[in-house]
């Protein structure tokens, strides 16, 4: 099993200057719940996002109407993972492009995906159905889990990760 997310610690919606990032917040949460039996893919864009929460919405704008494939540092071999995890904010109402780029770069014929994001407010907004329509060969599970960032370093967020993942089986 893998679990590979995307999170940018800084200013943020609704939250002060984080060290660690809402969505690797619950990254941590699924990492503990799965301890050795799951490896974790960090995706860490070659070029950071600025810390200012104004300045990275700029940005975030110019790359999805670019439809960018902002680089991630390292690579990672999926072929001992059949089941893998994705999270991710959602920024300007979808994830963020670098989502895509790791999208593009693997084969994910016959791998199960399992999407989680944490939003302030969008939800999922449509993302799990469309990367489902995006890798067609893949298992995309639509049941994935959208947490508002705000909450994430409640009490009840990890159980409620936590009960997700009963649900879903594990
Ligand atoms: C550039 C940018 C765009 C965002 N756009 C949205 C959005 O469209 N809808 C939404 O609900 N939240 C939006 N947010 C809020 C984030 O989804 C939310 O704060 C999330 O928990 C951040 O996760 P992270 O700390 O793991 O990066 C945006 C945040 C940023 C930085």
């Amino acid at each position: 099993m893998l679990l590979t997310f995307f999170s940018r610690a800084g200013e943020n919606y609704g939250v002060d200057d984080t060290e660690v990032g809402n969505t690797e917040v619950i990254a941590g949460y699924i990492k503990d719940y799965f301890g050795d039996k799951i490896d974790v893919f960090k995706l860490e864009p070659v070029n950071p996002y600025p810390d200012a929460y104004q300045e990275c919405t700029e940005i975030a704008k110019r790359e999805k109407t670019e439809n960018a494939r902002p680089a991630f540092q390292g690579e990672v071999d999926l072929s001992a993972h059949d089941t893998i995890f994705l999270g991710y904010p959602i920024w300007c109402g979808e994830p963020p492009m670098i989502i895509n780029t790791f999208l593009d770069k693997y084969d994910f014929a016959g791998k199960t995906i399992i999407p989680f994001n944490t939003h302030a407010g969008s939800g999922a907004a449509g993302s799990y159905e469309a990367i489902k329509e995006k890798l067609s060969d893949a298992n995309v599970n639509t049941n994935g889990l959208a947490i508002m960032g705000t909450d994430v370093r409640t009490q009840s967020a990890k159980g409620t990760v936590e009960a997700w993942l009963k649900e879903l089986g594990f």
